[in-house]
């Protein structure tokens, strides 16, 4: 899968794990940076274009990594056609994707270890939408407000 992934200061190690755990599934990893750790930079620099390239298709999913997630699922939320959450159980990471097409997982540096960022990860690239009657329904709903 071609997978984009980005990260500010308070992410950028696990970014940095994750983008390696990623490649060696086997996965296309588009990295948006930050490409070095810079303690000023701003979230909204970084999950911005990873947000866009999510929209715009250029890549299936993505993962965004602030210190705690929740810039990153705030900011990436304001993108047409995206649908970021923050991801702090297993259970969340399935199904956010299978009832909801979640197509952007937001994970906090400062919170998730990288083991279980690596399986929750895992989890929502492994998962898909269930496209049931009932959640395309919600969903559509969701797409409406972006009209
Ligand atoms: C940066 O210090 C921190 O505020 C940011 O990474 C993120 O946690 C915001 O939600």
């Amino acid at each position: 899968m071609k997978v984009g992934i980005a990260a500010d200061h308070g992410g950028f190690e696990l970014k940095e794990t994750l983008r390696d755990f990623l490649a060696n599934l086997g996965h296309e990893v588009v990295d948006f940076g930050a490409h070095a750790y810079e303690s000023t930079d701003d979230y909204p620099d970084k999950i911005i274009p990873l947000a866009q390239a999510v929209s715009k298709k250029e890549i299936e999913r993505g993962v965004a990594v602030c210190g705690s997630g929740v810039g990153a699922a705030i900011v990436a939320n304001k993108i047409p056609g995206v649908r970021a959450a923050l991801i702090n159980d297993h259970f969340s990471a399935h199904q956010g994707v299978e009832d909801d097409d979640m197509n952007l997982i937001c994970l906090g540096g400062r919170i998730t270890g990288n083991r279980v960022a690596e399986e929750f990860v895992q989890t929502f690239l492994d998962a898909k939408f269930s496209g049931a009657e009932r959640h395309l329904r919600r969903l559509n709903k969701v797409i409406e407000l972006e009209k």
